[in-house]
Order: structure tokens, then C-alpha cells, then sequence
């Protein structure tokens, strides 16, 4: 079978990824490169990294990047963990004049979550599939029979007063040292919550914290089964290029 190239790039509090993507299996075709996030993380500074990261691959065609917050149609509704001079920012258009390349944008969980329904631990599942990516915050992607709504933001469900991702993000393990028991708790009260609301028939849990799964997974205590997501860390990075392949543009 012919090589099925695309590229994405994924944008987080901490890191900025990018790699080509083997579009017939979701793998990475080459060695993915990381450069940490500018702080403060302007639209302009990270839309050079972006390029940066893009030129060294060489690529010109179709590409999507991810950013964590909300994105209709492109521009920039919300930027969680990001400058606050993203919001209302024609996103698209931004990374497209400075990687010279046609650019889809999406949110990073909503890209995390297409490439696990597409090549990962969503494949062939139906019902109501949640992806949920542990990270500087905690990000969403909501699947009805295979179909993503996009933009769901649960990582912002009020739990017990406070914004769920405040106590439960994987970065709130780590910045309160808290015991691998003591953290799944939390995560065990928030998905509690999350499953009383919408019933899913599978969670999937991702972001960097999925590597460990071992160490966690196994102490949560809620109805849903959750598995741990295939593509670990680099599945923003597969759906983001999925999405720009496939046109998507909302
Ligand atoms: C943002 C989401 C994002 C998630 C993970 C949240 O704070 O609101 O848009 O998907 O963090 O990065």
C-alpha cells in the first residue's frame, strides 16, 4: 500500500509536538520534535515554534495543529493555559501564513480522541465513547456512534464546588506530590460525576499520565470501564494530522 503522509502539530501548556503521520495506520512516520511552550505563549510566538517545527520536516501541504481550548470554525474561543490574546484569534489563518501551508485547527482532546476511534483503543466502538486526555488540565472528546461532538470542555464540570480540572489534572498530582492513590481518587469522584451526566459505554483515559496506567487504572472506582488510551502522548499529534487529511473544518 502507498504511504499515506500528513502532518499535525499539538499545542499543550508545557510542550509544542510535531511530526509527520503514517495516515494508514496512525503511526509516527518519522521522529517527532518537542520544543517547550514560550511563556508568555502569545499567538505570534508559538505560531513561530509551529513553523519552526514544520520546516524542519519540510512540509507544505495540508496540516492540522491542536491548541487547548475551544475552536469554531477556526478561530480561538477559549485558550485555557495560553496567552489570553488567543481568544477571538482566526487561528487557522494565523498558522497558515506562518507555516505557508493550508492549516485545520481543533481542540487538542477532540484530536487525541479522533485518532484513538481511528486507530487506537476506540476502534470499532459505538455507544457513547468519552476520551478524556489527564494533563496541565483535563481535556474531552465526546463520540456518539463513532461521530465526535466537538468542543465538550468536561474538564470544567463543577465538582464539589470546584472546576474539575483544578483537582483532578494530572498536573495537580504533580503539583501537590500527591500519592498515586490519593490522586485516582479524585479522578474516581470526577468521573463519578461525569457518568451520572452522560452514561458512557467506554472512557478512555489519555494524555502523558496514560503511560503509567498500571499505576492508577486499576484504583479507580466508577461504573464505566476505562482503558488507557493507545497512542499515549502522540495521539494529538495522529488526529490532528487525520483531520487536516480529511479536510475537517467546523
Ligand atoms: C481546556 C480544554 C483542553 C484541556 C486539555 C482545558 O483546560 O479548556 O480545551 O482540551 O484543557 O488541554
Amino acid at each position: 500500500m502507498a504511504r499515506a503522509p500528513g502532518f499535525g502539530v499539538d499545542i499543550g501548556g508545557s510542550g509544542i509536538k510535531g511530526c509527520t503521520v503514517d495516515l494508514r495506520d496512525g503511526s509516527l512516520a518519522d521522529g517527532r520534535v518537542r520544543l517547550p511552550t514560550p511563556m508568555p505563549a502569545t499567538p505570534e510566538a508559538v505560531a513561530e515554534l509551529v513553523a519552526a517545527i514544520t520546516s524542519t520536516f519540510g512540509w507544505h501541504g495540508p496540516m492540522g495543529v491542536t491548541l487547548p481550548g475551544v475552536l469554531k470554525r477556526g478561530i480561538a474561543c477559549t485558550a485555557a493555559h495560553l496567552d489570553p490574546a488567543w481568544k477571538g484569534l482566526a487561528a487557522d489563518e494565523l498558522f497558515s501564513e506562518y507555516c505557508r501551508a493550508p492549516v485545520i485547527v481543533l481542540n487538542d482532546a477532540d484530536a487525541a480522541g479522533l485518532a484513538e476511534m481511528r486507530f487506537g483503543a476506540g476502534r470499532d466502538h459505538d455507544g457513547v465513547v468519552l476520551l478524556l486526555t489527564f494533563g496541565t488540565g483535563i481535556g474531552s472528546a465526546l463520540f456518539i456512534d463513532g461521530k465526535l461532538v466537538p468542543n465538550t470542555e468536561l474538564g470544567h464540570l463543577q465538582v464539589d464546588g470546584v472546576d474539575a480540572e483544578t483537582r483532578a489534572a494530572a498536573a495537580a498530582r504533580d503539583n501537590e506530590a500527591l500519592p498515586w492513590p490519593d490522586w485516582a481518587a479524585r479522578v474516581s469522584r470526577y468521573l463519578q460525576v461525569l457518568e451520572g451526566l452522560i452514561w458512557p459505554d467506554l472512557i478512555i483515559a489519555g494524555g502523558g499520565v496514560s503511560k503509567k496506567a498500571d499505576k492508577w487504572l486499576p484504583l479507580l472506582e466508577c461504573r464505566t470501564t476505562v482503558v488507557a488510551a493507545a497512542l499515549r502522548n502522540d495521539a494529538g499529534i495522529v488526529g490532528a494530522a487525520a483531520a487536516a487529511a480529511q479536510g475537517r473544518v467546523r
